[in-house]
């Protein structure tokens, strides 16, 4: 059958601002989102840029809005959605060429928190043990794939690009609540900046957008929470 889809067009180089074009693709209603833009990629403008990889929701960069909501496209079927399927970047970031944005900012939040296990005492012979009910306090945010969905669906967000952003805040809580790490103070002393976890207002966009499921509220509440009460 055939498929509408409107995709936003920038090319730095030609184009003063960002426009839209149409395009009508031969696909199922099965068929994911990806498949029917790499369709007009391979077979009507090869010009057309965006970020995929896996093409089964793991990797991460094809995170782009759709229909108005951020989303993976390798992840959304083509009968969930109304058309034409209107395609746009990311909202927030800078766009590179089409579909592709500058993720460096995002990246640099995301290693401001020190997204690492931080801990300098001596190793044990085996491993450093971890109860269940421990790995559970982080088990949620484990699941990021730096899509940054959240991030440029926050309000907060495209209003100061200044905050840190939920993506960064999810990496923080990660470490934050896992009893093998040694940093959790300055962590916290980190997203307790200005621009941090109190920045954030629960409007609860970023959860609505994870591709992963992740509670992201939940996570920033729970730092926030931390904050206060220790
Ligand atoms: Fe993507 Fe979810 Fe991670 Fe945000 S928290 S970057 S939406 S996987
Ligand atoms: Fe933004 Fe999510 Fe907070 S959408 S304001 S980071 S709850
Ligand atoms: Fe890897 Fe979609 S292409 S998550």
């Amino acid at each position: 059958m055939k498929v509408a889809l409107r995709i936003q067009r920038f090319n730095p180089d030609t184009d003063k601002s960002p426009h839209f074009e149409d395009y009508t693709v031969e696909s199922e209603l099965t068929d994911r989102i990806l498949d029917a833009i790499l369709q007009v990629k391979g077979l009507t403008d090869g010009t057309l840029t965006l970020r995929k990889s896996c093409a089964h929701g793991v990797c991460g960069s094809d995170g782009m809005r759709i229909n108005g909501r951020n989303a993976l496209a390798c992840r959304e079927l083509i009968m969930n959605h109304k058309q034409p399927i209107v395609i746009e970047p990311m909202k927030g970031f800078s766009i590179i060429k089409d579909l592709v944005v500058d993720m460096e900012p995002f990246f640099n939040k995301y290693k401001s928190v020190k997204p690492y296990l931080i801990n300098d005492e001596a190793a044990p012979a085996k491993e450093r043990p971890q109860s269940e009910k421990d790995r559970m306090k982080f088990e949620d945010t484990t699941k990021c794939i730096l899509c940054a969905c959240c991030t440029t669906s926050c309000p907060t967000y495209w209003a100061d690009s200044d905050f840190v952003g939920p993506a960064a805040l999810v990496a923080a809580h990660r470490f934050i609540f896992d009893s093998r790490d040694r940093a959790g103070e300055e962590r916290l002393d980190i997203v307790g900046e200005k621009e941090g976890a109190w920045k954030c207002r629960t409007i609860f966009n970023c959860t609505d957008a994870c591709p992963r499921g992740i509670q992201v509220t939940q996570a920033i509440g729970e730092i926030k929470r931390k904050e206060i009460f220790g």
